[in-house]
């Protein structure tokens, strides 16, 4: 039976632990926090758990890995799984730099090195791929403009815990809206491809007591001539999730609250497709993969290249906000 180590039995850890044993694999975790160890052993049937990832992975009887640890510790984590030989599902983002990502693409591009799945999950969101398989299949015609927006308010992410004490409160921890967010930023890009510059504001707005940025505003460029705007926040009630893409005949719209992909090409009719999946199916399809990828079924869908392409213009944001200037893509460089 396949035996997976997760690292980090926070909120997503324990949801892939859980995710993983009903798929029929073995799971570990690793948490330094005896509360969440206890807390992730009492509602899932666990191998071990584990405090320290240099003592599980001494331990050894693992075949993959998956790091879902606060952002800034996926890289060293990451690290050390490849080197004991382990596949691993990163969550996102890859890492909280850019040089920190490089460092791990280095790594994972070596030759025999084992494959690495990156966990932008909403990729496997059945209503964002029906939206992307018509914006492919023409039914919008010529991209002209994708306008997103993803608005949730930190302190109703994990009800069981104060923010303040939540790693995305913390910059060294690799929080805030435009990092903890990319993956909005890596939809625009699955999207519509690699954009030639960034201009945005990341700035903190709000109440919350947090000492990241709360609020982000991104306007891409793409070589196509196409934009992207993106408005991600961390303060907003009631949370909104939406991504629209218009084109030269016609404009295809997702919201999630209720999930529904329309589809429009009048002044004012719509033409809706409701899908109503469930949030978790999409961590169930991430572990389905991984489990594939181990058995040597499949290859990774969301890549380490992936992950350095949304850190590229998170770095370009970051830039162009600090110097408020527009910053070509070919500028930031690991
Ligand atoms: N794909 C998604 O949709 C999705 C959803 C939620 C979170 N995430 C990502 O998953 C990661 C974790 O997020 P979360 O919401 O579960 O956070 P969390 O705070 O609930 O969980 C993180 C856990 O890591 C533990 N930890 C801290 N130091 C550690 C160490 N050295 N070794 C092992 N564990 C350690 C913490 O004690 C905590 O239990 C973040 O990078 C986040 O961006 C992705």
């Amino acid at each position: 039976m396949t035996h997976v180590l997760v690292v980090g039995a926070g909120s997503v850890g324990r949801r892939h632990a859980r995710n993983l044993v009903a798929l029929g694999a073995d799971a570990s975790v690793v948490d330094p926090r005896a509360d969440r160890r206890d807390e992730a052993a009492d509602g899932i049937p666990l191998r071990a758990a584990h405090a320290d990832l240099d003592a599980a992975l001494g331990a050894g009887g693992h075949d993959a890995a998956v790091i879902a640890s606060p952002t800034a510790l996926h890289v060293p984590q990451a690290l050390a799984a490849l080197a004991a030989g382990l596949p691993t599902l990163v969550e996102k983002p890859l890492a909280a730099t850019l040089p920190d990502g490089t460092r791990l693409a280095a790594a994972a591009d070596a030759p025999g090195a084992p494959p690495v799945l990156l966990g932008y999950t909403w990729r496997w969101w059945p209503a964002l791929r029906h939206l992307r398989d018509r914006v492919r299949a023409g039914d919008v015609g010529e991209v002209r403009h994708l306008r997103c927006v993803l608005s949730a308010h930190l302190a109703d992410w994990h009800p069981w815990e104060r923010y303040q004490d939540f790693f995305m409160a913390r910059t060294d921890l690799g929080g805030g809206a435009l990092l903890d967010e990319s993956h909005w930023i890596d939809l625009a890009i699955w999207l519509l491809g690699t954009p030639d510059d960034v201009t945005a504001d990341v700035a903190r707005i709000s109440d919350l007591e947090i000492d990241t940025d709360d609020n982000v505003d991104l306007l891409l460029r793409f070589p196509s001539g196409a934009r992207a705007w993106l408005h991600l926040d961390v303060h907003g009630r009631p949370h909104e999730r939406s991504v629209t893409v218009a084109g030269s005949t016609g404009t295809l719209r997702w919201s999630d609250a209720p999930d529904v992909v329309a589809h429009g090409t009048g002044a004012d009719a719509w033409d809706a497709r409701r899908f109503d999946d469930d949030r978790n199916d999409m961590f169930v399809a991430v572990a389905t993969e991984l489990l594939d990828v181990v058995a040597g079924r499949s290859v990774p869908s969301c890549t380490v290249d992936d992950g350095l392409a949304a850190l590229r213009v998170v770095e370009a944001a970051r830039r162009s906000s600090a110097e408020g200037r527009r910053v070509a893509l070919g500028e930031v460089v690991a």
